[in-house]
């Protein structure tokens, strides 16, 4: 008999299961808490879903054409203009994708070819290297600067090669809640310009800031125009994540070709999904900063009396919190939390290449609503053997 082969290609067998998958179906098992993934309790826009129904109701149930409707386009631009003053033309500077992950990987499949490296600020949302491997490229970790997590530019420079084509940055950032400043990303830009690479740059959180703090975005900036790939994600802006109404946003050059990805990847996202939200105008867009802000508050105090170390995020909808002052390895402490305090953590190994750089770090989101939050910092204060109870505040 033939030895048994793998049927997997090489780089599928390349990609790990994702590890909080595991732990969330231990969580499902158990009835523990999920503070883990970035879920807000909010429903979509009533309009939207009257809007979608109706589209369902009344035959537009057939593919829209595959950069999306143009009016749902126009709402993009509309948006852009608004919120940052920055022009795009909807027609041929935008194209809707399924969701930021789709986006992501149109952008990287547009300008990598098979051994091409990207290089990806560490730690990393845990999709990213993934998405990476998938297109056939390489991901290349440059380490955020400790211990406030900045952007080391000098680290990026030496890290670029004969094969580098592109710097994937997520801003406002998952995990360690940095929203890069002005000096960071448009130095980040030049670096690309000089170089002649593709500043992909994923900003599903650029409507959560917090501090009074504005989001920075390469896109709009001096030499950006064939040097970045902007992407972006109305169903997490509007806090509908399974809509999957994501997009992407670069010159008509660059959006040329990765319609071209976009078209062999999904066509197009689900019409009546795309009516419903083109029926949306700037009111429909909460701004939940300050709600979230005093979420961020609640979780960041609670966490430093459980004896966590944190540094408090200035923009998205996590908290990346220390270990080491409660001596526990992030992977085991999340397992033990699962199973005998019944609250769902992420495990720090997910976000850095190396896992033992992740054992002194645990990630939990304060985007949960208050009562589910409270429940389970008490739970942990159970099973911790520091901390305060966090029904007192
Ligand atoms: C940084 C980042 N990018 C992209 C996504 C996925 O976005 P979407 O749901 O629009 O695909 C997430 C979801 O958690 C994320 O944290």
């Amino acid at each position: 008999m033939k030895p048994t082969t793998s049927r997997l290609s090489r780089r599928v067998a390349g990609i790990g299961a994702m590890e909080l998958a595991g732990l969330m179906r231990l969580a499902h098992d158990v009835g523990a808490i999920d503070i883990a993934l970035g879920i807000p309790p909010g429903d979509p826009p009533a309009a939207a879903i009257a809007a979608a129904t109706a589209a369902l109701a009344t035959g537009r149930n057939q593919y829209a054409p595959p950069e999306g409707l143009l009016p749902l386009r126009q709402l993009i631009a509309a948006e852009l203009l608004r919120t940052r003053g920055v022009v795009v033309d909807p027609v041929d500077e935008v194209t809707v994708t399924c969701g930021a992950t789709e986006g992501v990987l149109d952008a990287v499949l547009t300008v990598t070819d098979p051994g091409d490296e990207v290089i990806l600020p560490e730690p990393f949302y845990e999709n990213y290297p993934g998405v990476i491997r998938l297109a056939a490229a390489v991901p290349r970790p440059v380490p955020l600067a400790g211990p406030d997590w900045r952007l080391d530019l000098d680290a990026v420079r030496a890290a670029i090669t004969g094969r580098t084509r592109a710097v994937l940055l997520n801003t406002p950032h998952n995990p360690t809640g940095r929203a890069f400043d002005e000096a960071e990303v448009s130095g980040l830009l030049d670096l690309c310009v000089e170089h002649d690479l593709v500043l992909i740059t994923d900003e599903v959180y650029e409507r959560y800031v917090y501090d009074g703090r504005r989001h920075v975005s390469p896109l709009g900036m001096p030499g950006a125009a064939n040097h970045v790939i902007t992407v972006g994600s109305l169903s997490k802006s509007l806090q509908m994540s399974g809509w999957r109404m994501g997009y992407c946003v670069a010159s008509p050059e660059l959006t040329a070709g990765l319609r071209r990805v976009h078209e062999r990847t999904t066509v197009g996202a689900a019409r009546p999904l795309q009516e419903g939200v083109s029926a949306l105008g700037a009111a429909d867009f909460t701004d939940d900063r300050a709600l979230f802000q005093e979420r961020r508050d609640h979780l960041v105090t609670h966490l430093e009396a459980l004896g966590f170390d944190v540094r408090t995020p200035e923009g998205g909808w996590f908290v990346l919190a220390g270990t080491a002052r409660l001596a526990a390895r992030s992977d085991k402490l999340v397992a033990e939390l699962v199973e005998s305090a019944g609250v769902l953590l992420a495990p720090g190994t997910s976000f850095f290449t190396d896992r033992a750089d992740g054992l002194s770090w645990v990630r939990t989101t304060f985007v949960r609503d208050r009562e589910r939050t409270v429940e389970a910092l008490e739970r942990m204060r159970r099973f911790l053997p520091t901390g305060t109870t966090a029904r007192q505040g």
